[in-house]
């Protein structure tokens, strides 16, 4: 743990804020964490607002996965440096999450006007921490190296009424060469059945109807518990509670979706049709200099593994292109791998060399417009290989969760199917939150759109 208190040059009054403004970058565990903060700060009298601009404190919730994530921040920051100055009650700017984990104290150095730094580790301390930046007008600093043993049950404001994210396992023990996110979440940490239970029960009650159980590896969920257990059993025991319709998980690692996790799946009617395996690349030599710990071979078997159980299942993926040496051959075959296996969507990233990793320091780094070159074909098939699979939905009905007005056109409705697509369509706002039947009548690579039947 490291603690400080540095001189921050301001004079303003000590008096309590009332509006939190956050902003949130990353992954869905970043996600839930600020619902978490939100939940915390609600108890020292915040309530969340959209307009910075009236806010008393600004908390900005960082992703540290690829260079690009960590440039937003500073850019956000210098405007938000503006809008602090321009508040005439003094606005306090925290910033929280991955960044802030491996960074820390730096930060203050480098942007002085951040009132408070805050880690992944410790987000059950920001109550505390806000309140001591403000009484004492300083700079305060606090990050964990890990979490406590005894991480206490956080509040929550979610800022959704029908899905919930619930994480179930904190950190990652898998160690790939590119990846930051072990050095910034830590170790693996299951919370036990019973704790989530009694959450999942909570939100049974409140009136949810989706729960997504959350993990950076959430298909390892509960091999540290005694005694152990694993995904599929917590999938079948939220599936027990009457109100919770559908049950989701992300993200998966191939090497720890056993057969057991699949077979739960694929008996639970309430557990969704749709799995996330990110497989990063399509070719043996790139994945052992990954260490993903897996061949193509062991994927394409998950794989097959999965459809032979639940035919109609949705399975997408994260891909890299231009990891260090990676040539030209061993790009297509990631190219063919998506062709191959028909993935529903992909995600798909250039690399990004990371602090505290391994690659990072490689000879043989990628030149930019190679990479771009490479994913700019990779986003083509993927987007040719979505729109095939996504026309296997024409003129099929399908159940969908309404989300609310679509993003895109707010005359629409956007909701999603229980195999994870968008689906549009035109209806009334009050469906928002309701399941409803919507025959597909579009299907482009990205959503499908459809009527109300
Ligand atoms: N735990 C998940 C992934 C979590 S990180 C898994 O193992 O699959 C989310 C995604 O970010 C990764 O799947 C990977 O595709 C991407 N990513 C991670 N580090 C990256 C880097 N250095 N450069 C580019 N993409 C990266
Ligand atoms: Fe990162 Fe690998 Fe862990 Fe996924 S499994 S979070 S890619 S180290
Ligand atoms: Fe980003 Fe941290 Fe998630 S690095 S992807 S917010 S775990």
């Amino acid at each position: 743990m490291s603690t400080s208190v540095r001189e921050r040059k301001t004079d303003e009054k000590n008096t309590a804020p009332r509006a939190v403004y956050i902003e949130t970058f990353g992954c869905q565990m970043n996600k839930s964490d600020s619902e978490h903060m939100l939940g915390m700060l609600d108890e020292i009298g915040y309530q969340q607002t959209d307009d910075k601009r009236i806010a008393d404190l600004m908390i900005l919730n960082t992703c540290a996965i690829r260079e690009n994530a960590e440039d937003k921040l500073y850019s956000y920051l210098g405007v938000w440096r503006e809008i602090k100055a321009a508040n005439p009650n003094g606005a306090l700017i925290a910033v929280g999450g991955c960044v802030a984990q491996h960074e820390g104290e730096r930060m203050v150095k480098r942007y002085p006007y951040i009132d408070i730094i805050f880690g992944t580790h410790n987000l059950h301390r920001l109550p505390e921490l806000v309140l001591k930046a403000k009484e004492t007008g300083r700079h305060v600093v606090e990050t964990f190296q890990e979490l406590p043993e005894d991480l206490p049950d956080l509040p929550v404001i979610r800022q959704n009424d029908y899905s919930a994210w619930v994480s179930v396992i904190y950190g990652c023990d898998y160690n790939c060469t590119y990846c930051i996110v072990p050095f910034v979440r830590g170790r693996e940490r299951s919370r036990t059945p019973d704790e989530l239970m009694k959450e999942i029960r909570e939100l049974g009650v409140a009136g949810y109807k989706e729960v997504t159980l959350l993990g950076q590896n959430v298909t390892a969920y509960g091999h540290d518990l005694d005694p152990p257990m694993h995904l599929g059993n917590l999938i079948e025991m939220t599936a027990e509670i009457d109100s919770i319709k559908r049950i989701r998980f992300i993200t998966g690692h191939p090497r720890d979706l056993k057969t057991e996790i699949i077979d739960s799946v694929a008996k639970t009617p309430k557990a969704c049709n749709y799995f996330h395996i990110p497989i990063q690349a399509g070719d043996d030599r790139t994945l052992r200099r990954m260490a993903r710990g897996y061949t193509v071979d062991f994927y394409r078997k998950r794989i097959d593994e999965i459809r032979s159980r639940i035919p109609d299942a949705a399975i997408t993926s994260d891909l890299i292109v231009g990891f260090p040496g990676e040539t030209e051959e061993e790009f297509l075959n990631t190219v063919r791998l998506v062709e191959e296996i028909e993935f529903d969507a992909c995600n798909t990233a250039a690399y990004s060399p990371r602090p505290h990793t391994h690659s990072a320091s490689w000879g043989e780094q990628i030149p930019d417009e190679i990479k771009r070159e490479r994913i700019r074909l990779l986003n083509t098939v993927v987007g040719e290989v979505s729109h095939k699979v996504n026309q296997r939905y024409l003129n099929k009905t399908v159940e969908v969760l309404v989300e609310g007005p679509s993003a895109r056109n707010p005359e629409r409705l956007a909701g999603r199917t229980e195999s994870n697509k968008i689906i549009n369509f035109e209806g009334p706002k009050e469906l928002t939150g309701q399941f409803t039947n919507v025959l597909v009548e579009t299907a482009n690579p990205w959503a499908l759109r459809g009527r109300l039947v």
